[in-house]
């Protein structure tokens, strides 16, 4: 088994400060918007995990050029027409739901046909509601099943601006469409369910053609077509959603204490903290400040005795999309029962993590119950875990391998944990962190 990983022991206590790598999300949006900047924009710590290497690769098979050296990755973008490419080229998005479905609103306008693939769970994704909106400004798609990859995009030189209802609270969705608007003559307009907003902060910050107005939980979004994007220079803070493991492992171990510099709190991605945060845990954002319209700070986080349960609401859903799983952990270990609904877009992940975060709990002895998308979670403040627990066959969800660790390493218990490999869609460096905080 040698992409598997056995974990026997818990972590013992400890007090450190630590780096988290680039945010996922704004690395893969940060190459897109680059490949169609006119000159060479600069990004310093870009996440290099496979997600954002195979959105290298995309670019680079559109004819753009990449280069990597010392911790600074350089984007030669050729202006927003500046794709060239032959007839039938074929982009792999490998694990990417982000990478797959934003890149086909740059591709509206393709005057070939281009094939969209990706690896076995992305293969297994909804790409339906991405395509059905970009349909509407008049490209022509083929699906597999008529919703999954591989797919075909061919596109058109006639767009025509579109209106759209984002309901799903999918900031891919979302974001898919924006780009195909910035490509469009005419005005799109987009009411979205409230989700990470990254995409429109950066059309803010490089002066693109968008009006934003934020209602109460739709924000309405109008797109022109652009006609020029400057070079974009971004230092990548870290990510939120790497850091909620070591949040979390933080929180159920004994007498411990962790500082995370530089991270990204854009409040559309931080449920996870006001989430723990009700659940009595203790994070302070110290130092918070804006770095080209997204807001940093560093997170000090202390372990936590007593955590309380929680009747999650769902508007913190979409905030906190991918840290269920950690949170879960948590629920774990709190006392009384919490609850968390309107959770059927977990199963739409890179793999069905709603189904896996049940079976994760019920492996490690927790009681569940599942219903029309709804958890609840019978916690037991005095957890320990005695017993072999294998984890295997789930898709190679990064997430999934990523925290099951945690769980080994705060409860106990002897884990064999496969797919190592897994961490390096999102996260390369996790497992030398871990061994950090083992030292
Ligand atoms: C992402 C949006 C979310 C999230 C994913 C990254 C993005 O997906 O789960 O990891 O960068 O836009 P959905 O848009 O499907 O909710």
């Amino acid at each position: 088994m040698p992409n598997s990983i056995v974990l026997k022991k818990k972590i013992n206590k400890f007090n450190k400060k630590i780096t988290i790598s680039g945010d996922k999300s704004l690395s893969i949006r940060w190459v897109l918007f680059s490949s169609l900047a006119d000159g060479i924009s600069i990004a310093k710590n870009l996440l290099m995990s496979e997600d954002v290497k195979a959105a290298l690769n995309a670019i680079k098979k559109l004819g753009i050029k990449t280069s990597y050296k010392n911790n600074t990755c350089k984007v030669y973008g050729q202006g927003i027409d500046g794709y060239k490419y032959r007839k039938n080229i074929t982009i792999n998005a490998k694990n990417s739901g982000t990478l797959g479905r934003l890149i086909l609103g740059l591709l509206i306008n393709s005057p070939f046909k281009i094939k969209l693939i990706g690896d076995k769970s992305l293969s297994k994704r909804d790409f339906k509601r991405v395509s059905d909106p970009l349909e509407k400004f008049g490209a022509k798609f083929k699906l597999k099943n008529n919703k999954n990859l591989p797919l075909t995009i061919k596109g058109t030189k006639n767009l025509k601006p579109i209106e759209y209802f984002e309901n799903l609270a999918s900031a891919q969705c979302k974001s898919s469409v924006i780009f195909g608007a910035l490509r469009t003559n005419g005005k799109t307009i987009i009411k979205a369910k409230k989700s990470r907003n990254h995409t429109e902060i950066l059309c803010k910050h490089l002066k693109l053609p968008i009006k934003i107005k934020n209602k109460n939980k739709f924000d309405e979004i109008i797109v022109k077509k652009i006609k020029k994007i400057k070079p974009i220079n971004y230092t990548i803070p870290s990510d939120i959603s790497s850091s909620a493991f070591f949040i979390v492992l933080t929180i159920l171990s004994k007498n411990s204490n962790l500082l995370i510099k530089n991270v990204n709190i854009n409040p559309s991605r931080i449920g996870v903290i006001t989430i723990l945060k009700k659940m009595k845990a203790s994070i302070y954002l110290k130092n918070k400040r804006f770095y080209k319209g997204e807001e940093i700070a560093d997170l000090e986080i202390k372990s936590c005795n007593s955590l309380k349960s929680i009747n999650c609401p769902a508007e913190l859903n979409s905030a906190a999309i991918d840290e269920f799983l950690v949170i879960f952990l948590v629920a774990a270990k709190a006392k009384g029962v919490s609850s968390f609904k309107n959770l059927g877009e977990l199963n739409q992940k890179e793999s069905p993590r709603l189904e896996w975060g049940q079976k994760i709990l019920n492996k490690m002895g927790i009681k569940t119950s599942v219903k029309n998308n709804s958890i609840k979670i019978f916690g037991n403040p005095n957890l320990k875990i005695n017993k072999k627990i294998v984890i295997k066959d789930y898709l190679k969800d990064h997430r999934i391998f990523m925290t099951s660790v945690i769980a080994a390493l705060s409860f106990g218990g002897e884990w064999s944990i496969h797919d190592k490999d897994s961490i390096n869609t999102s996260f390369p460096n996790f497992l030398k962190i871990i061994n950090k905080l083992k030292t």
